[in-house]
């Protein structure tokens, strides 16, 4: 299993000092409370990191390929290098992957995590609603990505929790990803007009007005925008079977 970071550069359209890139901003320390750092051993037995989010006080929701041998949760983390005072540190008991996921095409990514204990809700660690079957993200909305990945293409990962406004786009902004479905995948990011650099862990969550809707999947070659994201609301049906131990 490898790490899957997305990279979102943004380009000035045709400006004077050439292309910039900005990367995204350092969050403000436990403002995302539902952000969770994913410490994995993977399948071959090396250390690997995703991010994922809080949806109740026992499931965090991250992508399906960060699935390992063993997981580790921290909740209420700014800079996971540092034993915060805030941070509760939870061993995953169940990984349980979508049945339909596919490494190949990449559909269906999604994976609840099962802590072993339930997470005690503090002003550091809360959950995230999600959306409902029918709140299906349109085009051309503004929402946020949160992670704890690399902030440019050589550059280590992040110690310290940043985060990039982006916009959804039309299907069309996808369609060269060749298994992209949008109806179970969020197109992220523009191309063209996006002035910032984002790196983010896999497995974190697309916000848009407080709720979240997509989870960081995968991105293109050279980490160039738009990113796919799973959209969460073709998943609920499945999701709430899962929370209610199946
Ligand atoms: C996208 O996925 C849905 C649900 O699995 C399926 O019904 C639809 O045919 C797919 N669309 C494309 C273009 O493959």
């Amino acid at each position: 299993m490898f790490l899957l970071l997305i990279f979102l550069v943004a380009v000035l359209p045709v400006n004077t000092e050439g292309e910039k890139i900005i990367d995204g901003v350092e969050a403000k320390p436990h403002s995302r409370p539902y952000m969770a750092y994913l410490q994995i051993i993977t399948d071959n037995g090396l250390l690997d990191s995703c991010g994922g989010f809080l949806i109740t006080r026992q499931f965090v929701m991250t992508a399906a390929h960060c699935k390992g041998r063993e997981i580790t949760v921290t909740l209420g983390a700014h800079d996971v290098s540092k034993r915060e005072s805030t941070q509760q540190k939870i061993k995953v008991e169940n990984q349980i992957v979508h049945p339909k996921y596919n490494f190949q095409s990449k559909l269906h990514d999604i994976m609840l995590l099962k802590l072993e204990n339930k997470a005690e809700l503090t002003p550091a660690v809360d959950v995230i609603p999600l959306p409902g079957p029918s709140d299906f993200m349109k085009p051309r909305k503004m929402c946020w990505a949160a992670g704890w990945g690399r902030t440019g293409v050589n550059k280590p990962l992040s110690d310290t929790l940043r985060e990039v406004k982006l916009r959804t786009m039309y299907k069309e902004t996808c369609k060269y990803y060749p298994n992209y479905n949008y109806s179970l995948q969020l197109c992220v990011g523009s191309p063209s007009t996006l002035k910032s650099v984002y790196k983010g862990d896999s497995g974190g969550p697309l916000v848009c007005a407080g709720v979240a809707h997509g989870i960081v999947s995968y991105g293109g070659l050279h980490a160039k925008p738009p990113a796919v994201f799973t959209r969460i609301s073709s998943y609920v049906y499945w999701i709430k079977t899962v929370l209610k131990g199946k």
